[in-house]
């Protein structure tokens, strides 16, 4: 299966991304991950997007095109992929479409997790991360509030993008730059609307009816 999850900063992309992957058993690529990967490591790529991302801003448009089109020829991925967080703007859908049509692939859903501003604001503001593995808490899960990771023992830290300015400025670029790829992949007849509310196990099993059905 080839997927994209598609929804606001703290719809629970990376969320769903982690119980998707394990369930069908597909490379789980996100964007956001890869640029901080680079951050980290402090990579000429990563000097680049820190700039952007800590603003709030999107990486340019070339910049993750590259990354993406590179990675989707992996042999990995010949089984599908789920990409979290790409496309972001019309310009890299189009982007997208062009390497699977050279590849004669398609997409075979777009799942769109839907949330209101509210409890976006309120899931980043209290969102945490693992520094070493990713895993993602809330700050009132008990590894969070340790500070300490169960998964891999690293440090749990707040992302730099999840203080309130860099939250703002990111919900306004969605609607601007992101926000038109619903009407884009609706018009292509493979958007999947998620109700993203309730809890995870609930959207989750919104999610599977829907792929389960495609499959
Ligand atoms: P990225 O990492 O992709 O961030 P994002 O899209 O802003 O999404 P988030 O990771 O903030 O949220 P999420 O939807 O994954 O929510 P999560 O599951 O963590 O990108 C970061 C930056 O990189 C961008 O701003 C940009 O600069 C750059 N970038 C990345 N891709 C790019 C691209 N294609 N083009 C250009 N630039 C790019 O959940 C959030 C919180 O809610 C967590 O605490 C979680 O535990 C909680 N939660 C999840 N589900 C539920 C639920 N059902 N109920 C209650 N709480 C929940």
């Amino acid at each position: 299966m080839r997927i994209v999850l598609l929804g606001a900063p703290g719809a629970g992309k990376g969320t769903q991304a982690e119980l998707i992957v394990e369930k069908y058993q597909i490379p789980h690529i996100s964007t956001g991950d890869i640029l901080r990967a680079a951050v980290k490591q402090g990579t000429p790529l990563g000097r680049t997007a820190e700039s952007y991302m800590s603003k709030g801003e999107l990486v340019p448009d070339d910049v993750v095109i590259g990354i993406v089109a590179e990675r989707i020829q992996e042999p990995d991925c010949t089984k599908g992929f789920l990409l979290d967080g790409f496309p972001r703007t019309v310009v890299q859908a189009e982007a997208l479409d062009k390497v699977l049509k050279e590849k004669r692939q398609d997409l075979d859903a777009v799942l769109s997790l839907e949330v209101d501003e509210d409890e976006v604001v309120r899931r980043l503001s209290s969102r945490r991360v693992c520094q070493g593995c990713g895993k993602i808490y809330t700050a009132t899960d008990s590894a969070a509030d340790e500070a300490k990771c169960e998964a891999c023992g690293g440090k749990v830290i707040t992302r730099a993008d999840d203080q309130p300015e860099a939250i703002k400025r990111r919900l306004q670029v969605y609607k601007e730059q992101t926000e038109p790829l619903v009407e884009y992949y609706k018009k292509a007849g493979i958007l999947k609307g998620i109700p993203a509310t309730g809890t995870v196990e609930d959207v989750f099993g919104r999610v599977t009816s829907t792929l389960d059905q495609i499959a």
